[in-house]
């Protein structure tokens, strides 16, 4: 199989794109046939958006399994402004919550909400170098707070929850920018669930917002429009010009999520399929691919790993990219490298860099210590 660049693309966000969805989105940018104008000029307050916009709430919840009231909202301001006008809204009033610090994005998160009140940091895993997630016996969970924060997948460390933390008796809110609609789960157990597009779902510009009623009722009603979810729901995420091509973009991975890829159960077959075939590699020659995350909390969507020095990992993105991959670089805050394998990615692609990490393995392996600059021990 051939794959294009963009199929190539291992890019941790925004993430490659379904090929059949780039190729509706090309031709929607001339013209979208039910309406006969391009997308970037049809008004949100046109019947066809409207119904755009019904559609994509009833294939979130159609996916997700969610009751029918349920509100789903399409936001700006991506995952930041969920994580930012969340505590405004909840503790403001001198209320606390509970967050797990699991790497770089909960770290963000934590630093926001600092700014708006009481926090209790339930776990931190800063001491073991965000190389794992806490067991349930490790959560110093409260009783009395206002909700339990957590990030179901580290998009930076490429750690993984496989279960669903947290008491049942504090409203449970997580940040799913990272792997929402790549896997079923149990969603019904959220009392609010956020994500932004540019991973699984679409491109950058619109954030997914699941919220139970009964949690929006907590929520303050005076608050400026932009940060006040009632304000937000009532207006049907058009309380200002909303991000029409971007929202359009998620309509459409969200047919492709339910008409080609037959639901969430098979999509994460496919996922997993992507994820087990580069965790071989790293588990096969662990001497010179050393995975970042502890096994059991391993990230299907970020591949997080290093090489025996940064002169290696260079060399390896640079063979790479002349090998038609992008995207592998590490975050810039951590280095090394990262394979992100998003719903867009085929399986294809995945055997690809399988293929290509066991010959670049080799043929350092073959190569002489001087002319490689590699160590004698991987010599
Ligand atoms: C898990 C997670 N949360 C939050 C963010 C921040 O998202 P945004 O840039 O949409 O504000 C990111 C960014 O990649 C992320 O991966």
């Amino acid at each position: 199989m051939t794959l294009n660049a963009n199929q190539l693309n291992f890019s941790g966000g925004p993430g490659a794109l379904p090929e059949s969805v780039l190729q509706q989105l090309q031709a929607a940018m001339l013209c979208v046939p039910e309406v006969g104008l391009s997308i970037l000029g049809i008004s949100h307050r046109s019947q066809w958006f409207a119904q755009i916009v019904k559609e994509l709430e009833d294939n979130i919840r159609l996916l997700m399994g969610l009751p029918e009231s349920t509100r789903v909202l399409m936001m700006q301001g991506g995952a930041t402004q969920q994580f930012s006008m969340l505590p405004m809204n909840l503790l403001r009033n001198g209320q606390s919550a509970d967050y797990i610090h699991s790497g770089y994005w909960s770290g963000k998160a934590i630093h926001e909400a600092e700014k708006s009140g009481q926090l209790n940091v339930a776990w931190s895993g800063k001491t073991v170098q965000f190389g794992r997630l806490p067991s349930d016996a490790e959560l110093n969970l409260s009783k009395e707070a206002a909700y339990f924060h957590y990030i179901s997948n580290e998009t930076v460390e490429g750690l993984q929850f496989h279960r669903v933390p947290g008491r049942e008796d504090v409203p449970r809110v997580c940040d799913m920018s990272s792997d929402l609609l790549s896997a079923p789960g149990e969603f019904n157990r959220y009392a609010m669930i956020y994500a932004h597009a540019q991973k699984n779902i679409g491109p950058a510009g619109v954030t997914l917002v699941i919220l139970r009623d009964d949690f929006m009722q907590r929520m303050p009603e005076d608050l400026p429009g932009f940060i006040n979810y009632h304000a937000q729901a009532d207006a049907h995420s058009i309380y200002n010009t909303p991000p029409v091509f971007a929202i359009y973009s998620v309509l459409l991975v969200t047919r492709w999520l339910r008409d080609e890829m037959g639901g969430l159960h098979h999509v994460a077959k496919r996922n997993q399929l992507k994820a087990d075939c580069l965790y071989q590699v790293l588990d096969d020659h662990a001497d010179f691919y050393r995975g970042r995350a502890a096994v059991a909390d391993r990230s299907n969507m970020n591949v997080v790993f290093n090489l025996p020095d940064a002169e290696i990992e260079q060399a390896f993105l640079k063979a790479a990219h002349e090998a038609g991959f992008s995207g592998l670089n590490g975050h810039r805050s951590i280095g090394g490298i990262r394979a992100s394998i998003y719903n867009g990615l085929e399986v294809a692609a995945a055997e690809q860099l399988a293929d290509f990490m066991q010959t670049f393995r080799k043929r350092y392996k073959t190569a002489t210590p001087q002319t490689t600059g590699l160590s004698p021990a991987y010599a």
